[in-house]
């Protein structure tokens, strides 16, 4: 059969979902994989959500719910947002989607058109430029260095600014770099945006995991400088919930209602039974996020230290999210070419790591902390051994 696809089937696989395939065949064939690509927290979802799920199937919310969400969830998770991050959001201003990845994907095609450019801090989480790109925009990235700790200022924004410039997105809690910025640094940005009418997406999905003592400040959270802002939230990685698929779009009504549209004749909705799961989840937010938040703090000092002793140097601690982001010289390897030096370390050593290329960074890997600290030791211990 001759296929003719569309243009639009033309986008990449998003990288890390490409390094966790080739990893997974390996591992199917027999071989101890090392991984340190896991984009999530490798640890079981705590019982009391596993419990509200399994009620809800016993109860017989296995019908279809609203395609904007479960009342009960938006509410909550309008709530949560406001108790800790001091926003002022309603039930109307709150989308339920499958996981933040789809709540990101309905926002960008209600907005995106052909001529639209759309600012993208790099490096920056893989699946932004692809996205705009499917809706036809032009990802437009504005450049950053570890020497400037890996954050955009208000100058390298009016660069690259045009009359077409529509859309920021702005991931705080980065991945893959962890960089947090102060309130201070946030304002600067925000009034910038709020100058030039540019919508700022913010994406918070790692608000909860923010370490040594830090605070997590969202971008909603700027009185009027926020009016343009909106957030793009999610379960997945605040409560160890990345297979329910569950995560939140905070808007203007206006916006959500179109999004809600977008959604009903797309996915029509995420599982009920996850967002019956992920209310429990909110309703035991303050126990749950400092039990996760400590214990992946504790594996990020594991593997920042555990580099240190195998390859010598000082490097930073991440101060957010789930990764770090470090020079390939930094393994004492003079390759700039991080898909190959990947390619390399995953089918001669056996270690899964994440290259910075698609990250939009050359140089550079992205090694993820979510393992526990026993996997996290034994894969550097094997990068060691192999290098
Ligand atoms: C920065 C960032 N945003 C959004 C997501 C989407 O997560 P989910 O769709 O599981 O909520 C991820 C997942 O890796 C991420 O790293």
């Amino acid at each position: 059969m001759s296929i003719k696809f569309s243009q639009l089937s033309n986008i990449s696989t998003s990288a890390t979902v490409a390094i966790n395939t080739l990893a997974n065949k390996k591992r199917q064939a027999g071989k101890r994989v090392y991984n340190l690509s896991a984009g999530e927290p490798m640890i079981v979802t705590p019982e009391v959500i596993i419990e509200a799920g399994e009620k809800a199937m016993r109860d017989g919310q296995t019908k279809y719910p609203p395609s904007t969400g479960i009342a009960p969830l938006r509410l909550a998770a309008s709530e949560w947002m406001n108790k800790n991050y001091y926003t002022h959001y309603d039930i109307d201003h709150t989308l339920v989607t499958c996981g933040g990845k789809f709540g990101l994907y309905l926002l960008l095609q209600a907005l995106v058109e052909s001529d639209t450019e759309v600012l993208i801090p790099a490096p920056y989480w893989v699946s932004y430029p692809s996205m705009v790109q499917l809706f036809g925009g032009t990802p437009i990235t504005v450049n950053t260095s570890e020497s400037d700790g890996w954050k955009i200022e208000v100058a390298d924004l009016e660069k690259l600014f045009t009359p077409k410039t529509k859309i920021l997105i702005f991931n705080n809690g980065s991945n893959p770099t962890g960089v947090l910025y102060s309130r201070e640094e946030l304002e600067k940005i925000l009034t910038w945006c709020s100058k030039k009418n540019i919508i700022a997406i913010s994406d918070e999905v790692y608000s909860g995991l923010v370490y040594d003592g830090g605070k997590y400040i969202s971008c909603a959270s700027f009185g009027n400088l926020s009016n343009n802002v909106i957030v793009v939230h999610s379960c997945s990685k605040n409560f160890a919930m990345t297979g329910w698929r569950v995560g939140f779009v905070f808007a203007p009504a206006e916006i959500i209602r179109v999004l809600a549209t977008l959604q009903s004749q797309s996915i029509t909705n995420t599982s009920s039974i996850s967002q019956w799961a992920a209310l429990s989840a909110l309703q035991n937010a303050e126990t749950i996020i400092p039990q996760i938040r400590t214990e992946m703090q504790k594996r990020r000092d594991t593997l920042v230290e555990v580099r240190q002793k195998l390859f010598g140097g000082n490097l930073p601690s991440p101060a957010s999210a789930l990764y770090a982001f470090w020079p390939i010289n930094s393994f004492g390897v003079n390759d700039t070419d991080s898909v190959r030096f990947c390619e390399k370390v995953l089918k001669e050593g056996n270690v899964a790591m994440v290259p910075g290329a698609p990250f939009g960074k050359e140089g550079y890997v992205r090694i993820s902390f979510g393992e526990t600290k026993k996997e996290l030791t034994e894969a550097m211990e094997a990068l060691r051994r192999y290098l």
